[in-house]
């Protein structure tokens, strides 16, 4: 049964079974510091689980994009040595949230296996936790599973967490035996045996409890179910073969690497099979994380995606000296382009990171090897790599620990991590990096506040709490930094890249200045220095500064038509990566492969601009957030969206975006747009910054004030201010040139002269001149000339201004008699001159010749042997 087919079937049972289907999320986790990348299929029910957001459905299925690379659950070090481990893959689910739970949970996985898949019933083997007797029983005498094949496992097997925090619970998980010729041989054998006879198909989670940082678990409101089922695994049972590689959704890549390599997959021996299993998963993992938005970098989970590209780019040294990995793209997208089209309008993004990052890996890569071998060498006996060997090689050569340990494996050697870990530590404590955790307050529920920022400017209002260092209180004297709290603000909190609002609050007649706005759950704090003592209950009114408000939204409005002017002319493959919108600017982050032609600048501009001359009414909506995205709107990776209820903005038939920031009415208010800089960020990203209403008028005064003035200065009109100063540019080099020349002629003219002046100290002819103004190069010349014509030991002085510059040049017949060494050291403290060159020649800076400098240097001569 092909993946295809198998994906079909899951969705049609649980639909058929009342489950709403729901589409896997980005592998970028929206606005939530606890994880690096999507990992399970509950991770977008996090918040329905802990009973911090409702749905309109109690049963949902979906197939999510994971990753487990990182964080809590990382199988990057497992992946190429073994049949089912991978950096990314499909997690089947089907979850409820206050509906069913254990009994009906374990009936549907029975059934669809059993009885939809049509797998034999004798052949499965299930897990529960050792506490969990009703788990236990229901398998026992509702499904009738012999006692034999139900196994009692401890918590590290059987209970599951998303994160160190977060919902939770214990699970039960079914294995298919595939046979005593995949197994150990152990007598004690059986499902959760690491040898990999038993494959683990599906892990039924039933999610009681909240873990708190302290290790604590909190009872959940409700109970719910999470089940996960990884699709490849699925198919190595359903396609009858013996590694997740050997399924359709890898075969194409591996064919792939086949094809570039010139090496056959058949042909190599099983136990070097690891690069081909390594590049087939790792192509998966990079590019559907690229093509979700995130980039290489040095922390969170741009480090992971680099990690990984430089884990691929080692192995793919072992089939090849080419760096093929990139191209494996297309037979990806071949394998799955249908599920995941994003792969193919953003094929040449993957493409450019994936190769850039390789690119600028290779010569470390190299290096690093080179270094490691030495060490191989000097820890022969200890057949240990060092920690402080580790670390150099991660902080120099930019190999992640990861790497150096299949290095280290391949050799016989182990890694002390420890000692890494303790070198990394160091690290992040000199560079002062360690974050403060941030304690926040936790307020009662129906401490809520309405925003009324999208039509009103100000409100009326009294405080419903105070917070004051961290613990709320019923008043606070004047002079008191504090948190106040109003059940209505019209404060805009910062989110989506729109900044916070600045204003005021006023207390009778006083008023303090918003120093800081937050979420805290429902509720908007706004940080004051309160002016007059405040409790909770006074009255008050917060006030927003109009002025920087409306730039904000004229920029906000901006980056909406500048997002879609780029897709308009650079293809939907442009994704936003970040963004930024204050009343100064705006600033828009986006993945795009290519540098942005001054033409391509020119036409955003324009249509930008045209955009607002039309003054397009700018509208809001309320929608689902499915609905929205089946229409086109556009959303934003980073953000975290209420699935059922999204806001969206629109400039009819130009732009349609998920948004909870501030806009103008129509886009006429916007005024006027300009873009100030556009750059590369990295490989796969660029940036451009704009300025729009107010801004845009004083860039526009400021600019052509300032062309005008340079046009005055060289008399012409303002069109032609480039030409004259190319023209000025021109006339003096000519000039400089014209300089130099007659400054040559000057010096070749005294020549003869200078030549006169030699006096013999010694053994040997010595001249010395000194002439300020003259520069380096002139000096060697010039020295060169005297060379040329008379043997001896020539000083010449010169350098601008306060910079001196010297040449002492030798000819070759004294090379014997003057030690240029012991002149440089002399030289450094008497004349306060620093140079290098050679025994001959010696030239550098410092203090700048003068007369006096003759007679100091003559002696030194004479001291000379
Ligand atoms: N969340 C559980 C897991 O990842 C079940 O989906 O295994």
């Amino acid at each position: 049964m092909k993946s295809l087919e198998i994906r079909k079937k899951f969705f049609d049972y649980f639909v058929k079974n009342g489950h709403t289907r729901v589409e896997s999320s980005s592998l970028i986790p929206a606005e939530d510091p606890t994880l690096l990348f999507a990992n399970a299929g509950m991770n977008q029910f996090k918040d329905v689980f802990l009973g911090k957001e409702k749905r309109s459905y109690t049963r949902a299925t979906s197939i999510q994009k994971c990753v487990r690379a990182g964080g809590k659950h990382n199988d990057l070090d497992n992946v190429g040595f073994t049949r089912r481990h991978l950096t990314f893959f499909e997690m089947m689910g089907n979850f409820s949230f206050g509906d069913y739970f254990k009994e009906d949970a374990i009936k549907f996985g029975w059934e669809f296996l059993t009885a939809e898949l049509g797998l034999p019933g004798e052949k499965l083997y299930v897990t529960v936790f050792k506490k969990d007797d009703e788990a236990y029983d229901i398998w026992h005498t509702q499904i009738g599973l012999p006692k034999e094949r139900i196994v009692r496992l401890g918590a590290a097997d059987n209970f599951w967490q998303m994160g160190d925090t977060g919902p939770c619970g214990p699970c039960s998980e079914i294995y298919l035996d595939q046979g005593p010729k995949l197994g150990c041989g152990q007598k004690s054998c059986t499902a959760g045996c690491d040898c990999g006879r038993y494959l683990e198909i599906w892990n039924l989670v039933f999610m009681q409890f909240n873990r708190q940082p302290d290790g604590t678990d909190m009872p959940l409101k409700q109970t719910g179910v999470d089940t996960g089922m990884g699709l490849e695994r699925l198919c190595v049972v359903m396609q009858d073969v013996d590694s997740v590689y050997g399924t359709d959704l890898f075969q194409p890549i591996i064919k792939r690497i086949e094809q570039l390599s010139g090496v056959s997959y058949d042909k190599t021996n099983e136990k070097d099979k690891a690069p081909f299993h390594v590049l087939a998963d790792h192509i998966r993992s990079t590019a559907l994380i690229i093509t979700d938005g995130c980039s290489p970098s040095n922390e969170g989970r741009g480090y992971v995606l680099r990690k990984i590209i430089r884990r691929a780019a080692l192995f793919a040294q072992k089939l090849s000296d080419k760096n093929f990995f990139p191209q494996l793209v297309d037979a990806l997208i071949e394998a799955m382009g249908d599920i995941y089209p994003d792969l193919i309008t953003r094929r040449d993004i993957v493409m450019s990171v994936l190769n850039s990052e390789i690119e600028q890996f290779a010569a470390n890569l190299t290096r690093g090897q080179a270094i490691l071998e030495k060490y191989f060498a000097q820890n022969q006996k200890s057949k240990t790599v060092g920690g402080q060997q580790a670390f150099k090689l991660y902080d120099t050569f930019g190999f992640p620990i990861e790497l150096i340990k299949i290095m280290a494996h391949e050799r016989g050697f182990s890694v002390d991590e420890k000692g890494f870990e303790e070198q990394m530590e160091q690290q992040r404590q000199q560079s002062g990096k360690k974050e403060a955790a941030q304690a926040d307050i936790n307020l009662p529920d129906e401490v809520t506040t309405q925003f009324l920022g999208y039509e009103k400017l100000e409100a009326e209002t009294k405080v419903s709490a105070l917070i004051c260092e961290n613990e709320l209180v019923e008043q606070a004297p004047a002079g008191q930094e504090c948190w106040v709290i109003t059940p209505e603000s019209p404060f805009f909190v910062e989110c989506g890249g729109q900044v916070g609002d600045q204003g005021w609050i006023e207390v009778g007649d006083t008023q303090a200045e918003v120093h800081g706005l937050k979420k805290i759950g429902n509720a908007i704090a706004t940080k004051i220095t309160v002016p007059a003592d405040l409790r909770v209950g006074s009255k008050v009114r917060c006030v927003v500064d109009k002025q920087a408000r409306l730039n904000t939204m004229k920029n906000h409005t901006a980056t909406h038509l500048l997002q879609s002017a780029l897709m308009q002319l650079l293809g939907k493959q442009i994704k936003q990566s970040g963004s930024l919108v204050a009343p100064g600017y705006l600033r828009f982050d986006f993945t795009y492969h290519e540098n942005l032609s001054l033409e391509t600048i020119r036409e955003v501009e324009a249509i930008v601009n045209h955009k607002i001359v039309e003054n397009l009414p700018v509208t809001t909506d309320i929608s689902t957030y499915s609905d929205a995205i089946k229409q086109g709107v556009i959303a934003f990776f980073g953000e975290k969206y209420n699935p059922e209820n999204v806001r969206i903005v629109r400039v009819p038939e130009f732009s349609a975006e998920l948004c909870g920031g501030t806009h103008v009415r129509a886009t006429g208010d916007i005024g006027f747009f300009k873009i100030t800089e556009v750059r590369a960020l990295s490989a796969g990203n660029r940036r451009v910054v704009a300025v729009t209403g107010p801004k845009a008028l004083e860039l526009f005064q400021d600019s052509f004030e300032t062309v005008k003035q340079l046009g005055q200065e060289f008399k012409v009109q303002a069109h032609q201010v480039v030409d004259a100063v190319a023209k000025q540019r021109e006339q003096l080099r000519q000039a400089q040139s014209e300089a130099k020349q007659l400054c040559k002629q000057l010096w070749q003219a005294k020549l003869p002269t200078w030549l006169k002046d030699e006096q013999k100290v010694g053994k040997i002819p010595f001249l010395f001149i000194c002439l300020p103004g003259t520069g380096a190069g002139e000096l060697r010349e010039i020295a060169g000339a005297l060379l040329d014509k008379k043997s001896g030991f020539f000083f010449l002085g010169g350098g601008q201004d306060d910079r001196g510059a010297f040449v002492a040049a030798l000819s070759p017949d004294h090379a014997k008699t003057v030690d240029m060494k012991q002149f440089k050291a002399w030289a450094q403290d008497a004349l306060g001159v620093r140079g290098g060159g050679s025994a001959t020649m010696l030239q550098g800076g410092g203090a700048v010749c003068d007369d006096s400098w003759q007679a100091k240097i003559a002696e030194w001569l004479k001291s000379q042997k």
